[in-house]
């Protein structure tokens, strides 16, 4: 029996030995190979660094994508207060269109001065048109239509435009400033602001 376990030993010794051998020969190789090229990586070397230049690209760019994400797009949106020039630039009666597309709004002047819409569909949001031939504005989503005065009288709008706040500044300039909303339905169109004398 202590035989049979003495010969186990050995073996193990035996198996030791032959792979620290094997491991020395390897070494051996290896070096052979680097000093034939001169310097040069061999391919192991190669590879192997190659395989650190992606893991370090590629934590780079989720480091740079975390730290991004940290700062996110700013939205320029227009100023909600912009200067809507003269007075007299225009004409009695008219509805001007002349800030719909930067701004959302119309100018509109009566005998008596300026209020300012806001040209969105008290419906769903859509943008309504200015008919001149039929002195209206009409939404082309579902029909609702308003008087220049901004009430409403068809269609689904469930109530007239919003007014925004419209002052003459100090220069004589009209003053719009989107901020400041004016609501029919709860008695603001005569307030202060919903319209101006001019
Ligand atoms: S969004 Fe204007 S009528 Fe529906």
């Amino acid at each position: 029996m202590a035989t049979g376990e003495a010969l186990v030993g050995e073996n193990a010794r035996d198996l030791a030995e032959q792979r620290r051998e094997e491991q020395r020969r390897e070494r051996a190789k290896r070096e052979r190979e680097k000093a034939a090229l001169g310097g040069l990586w061999s391919r192991r070397d190669v590879i192997g660094r190659f395989g650190w230049i992606l893991f370090g690209a590629f934590s780079l760019t989720t480091i740079l994508a975390a730290v991004r994400s940290a700062f996110p797009r700013v939205l320029f949106l227009p100023p909600s207060t912009f200067k809507a020039g003269s007075p007299k630039d225009f004409a009695m009666g008219e509805v001007s269109e002349k800030f719909k597309k930067d701004f959302r709004v119309w100018i509109v002047r009566e005998p008596e001065g300026f209020y300012a819409l806001f040209a969105k569909c008290t419906h769903l949001g859509c943008t309504p048109r200015w008919l001149l031939a039929e002195a209206k504005f009409k939404c082309p989503c579902h029909g609702s239509g308003f008087y220049r005065s901004g009430i409403n009288f068809e269609g689904p709008a469930p109530r007239p435009l919003e007014r925004v706040k419209i002052t003459l500044a100090d220069d004589g300039q009209l003053v719009v400033d989107k901020g400041v909303k004016f609501l029919f339905e709860k008695g603001q169109w005569g307030k202060p602001g919903s319209f101006v004398k001019a």
